[in-house]
C-alpha cells in the first residue's frame, strides 16, 4: 500500500459515487472520490514507490491523505499538470480502453459521443483514428469547447434532436457510440446504429440518484440499462444485429492490455498528443468538495471537475 498526500481530486460521474449515501459507505469502506493525484509519503515494503514520488490513483481523493493499493497507482511525470493527470487517470483511460481495444475505432466511422469529461477523450481519440464524430453537449457553453476538441457535428441536445439529427445527416448510420448520458440520446444511437454498430455504454448519468426522473431509452427489447446491461457487464444484441456493450472495459483487466493504454496516453498527454479538458471552476480543500459534485451534476462543468 502507499500512503499519498492528495494534490487534486478528481469527480467523477460514475455510478458508484453517486450510489454511495453515508450509511453504505459506512457498511462498505468505500472512500469517496474516484481519483486523484498526489505525492507519495510513505510506502509498503513490497510497493515500487517512494517517498515524493508523485502519483495517479484510484481511491479516496475527497481526502487530505488516502492509503490505496500500489497496482491501483501510477508514475506521472512531476512537471505535468496534475489536475490534466487527474483527468487522464480514469475519465481518460476509459476511453482509450473502450474506443482501441473494447469497440475499436477505424478511420471512416461515425462515433457519436455524449457527457463532457471522459467524452472530451474519446473525441480525441475518435479523430485520431480517423473518425467523424458527432458529440451532443447540454449547453451552448460548450459548443465552442466541443469544437475545439475537434467534433465535426456539435449538437446542444436541449435544441436538436441526436435522433432527427443522426438520420438526416448520417443516413448510413452510427459504427460506435461512446454513451454515458442514457436516456433519449441512448434511444436515438440506438435507432440510428448500423447493423455491424456498437453502443458503448459508458454509464448512464441521467438515471442516477440526483435526477428526479429516470427518463427511458425506448430501445425495444432493453429494460434498465444500469441493472441489466451496465453492472452485469453484460453485452446485449439489438433487433439490427448491433450491440450495446455494458463493459466498455472488456478483458482489458484479464489480459494485462490496460497498463499499455495507460502508460500510452499519459505519454500522449505529456507530449500534448492528446489534451486534458480541466473545467475552470475552482474548489479548494475536502470542504469544497460537496460544491465541486454538486457543480458537476448540475452540468455546469465543461471538462473535467477538479477540487
Ligand atoms: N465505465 C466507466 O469506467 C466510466 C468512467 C468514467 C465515466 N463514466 C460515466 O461517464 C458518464 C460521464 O461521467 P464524467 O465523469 O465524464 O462526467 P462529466 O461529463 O464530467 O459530467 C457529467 C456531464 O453529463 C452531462 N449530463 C447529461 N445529463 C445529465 C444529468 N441528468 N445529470 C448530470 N449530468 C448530465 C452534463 O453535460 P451536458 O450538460 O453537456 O449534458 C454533465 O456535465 C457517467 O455516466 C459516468 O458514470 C464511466
Amino acid at each position: 500500500e502507499v500512503l499519498i498526500r492528495v494534490m487534486v481530486a478528481g469527480v467523477n460521474g460514475g455510478a458508484d459515487t453517486f450510489s454511495v449515501t453515508r450509511a453504505a459507505a459506512e457498511a462498505t469502506g468505500i472512500k469517496l472520490g474516484a481519483e486523484g493525484v498526489g505525492v507519495v509519503v510513505a510506502a509498503g515494503a513490497e510497493a515500487d514507490y517512494a517517498a515524493g514520488d508523485r502519483v495517479a490513483f484510484i481511491g479516496g481523493g475527497y481526502s487530505e491523505y488516502t492509503r490505496v493499493k500500489a497496482r491501483l497507482c501510477n508514475a506521472v511525470d512531476e512537471g505535468g499538470d496534475a489536475a490534466e493527470q487527474t483527468a487522464a487517470r480514469v475519465s481518460g483511460l476509459t476511453a482509450a480502453v473502450a474506443l482501441g481495444h473494447t469497440a475499436p475505432v477505424t478511420s471512416g466511422d461515425v462515433v457519436v459521443v455524449t457527457a463532457c469529461a471522459t467524452g472530451s477523450f474519446a473525441v480525441q481519440l475518435a479523430k485520431a483514428a480517423g473518425a467523424s464524430v458527432v458529440g451532443t453537449v447540454g449547453s451552448a457553453a460548450k459548443v465552442d469547447a466541443a469544437k475545439q476538441l475537434g467534433v465535426d457535428r456539435v449538437l446542444n441536445y436541449r435544441h436538436e434532436s441526436l435522433a432527427d439529427v443522426l438520420a438526416a445527416e448520417y443516413p448510413g448510420g452510427v459504427d460506435v457510440a461512446y454513451e454515458g448520458v442514457g436516456g433519449a440520446l441512448l434511444g436515438a444511437v440506438c435507432a440510428n446504429l448500423k447493423p455491424e454498430g456498437r453502443v458503448l455504454i459508458v454509464g448512464s448519468i441521467s438515471q442516477y440518484p440526483h435526477n428526479d426522473e429516470t427518463p427511458h431509452h425506448g430501445v425495444e427489447g432493453v429494460g434498465d440499462i444500469m441493472d441489466d446491461v451496465f453492472r452485469p457487464g453484460r453485452t446485449v444484441e439489438l433487433p439490427n444485429g448491433g450491440r450495446l456493450i455494458g463493459n466498455v472495459w472488456g478483458d482489458a483487466f484479464s489480459t494485462g492490455v490496460l497498463p499499455a493504454f495507460r502508460d500510452r496516453l499519459y505519454a500522449d498527454l505529456a507530449a500534448g498528443e492528446i489534451r486534458a479538458l480541466v473545467d475552470g471552476t475552482r474548489f479548494c480543500g475536502v470542504s469544497e468538495a460537496p460544491a465541486a459534485v454538486a457543480h458537476m451534476l448540475a452540468g455546469r462543468n465543461t471538462g473535467k471537475t477538479v477540487l
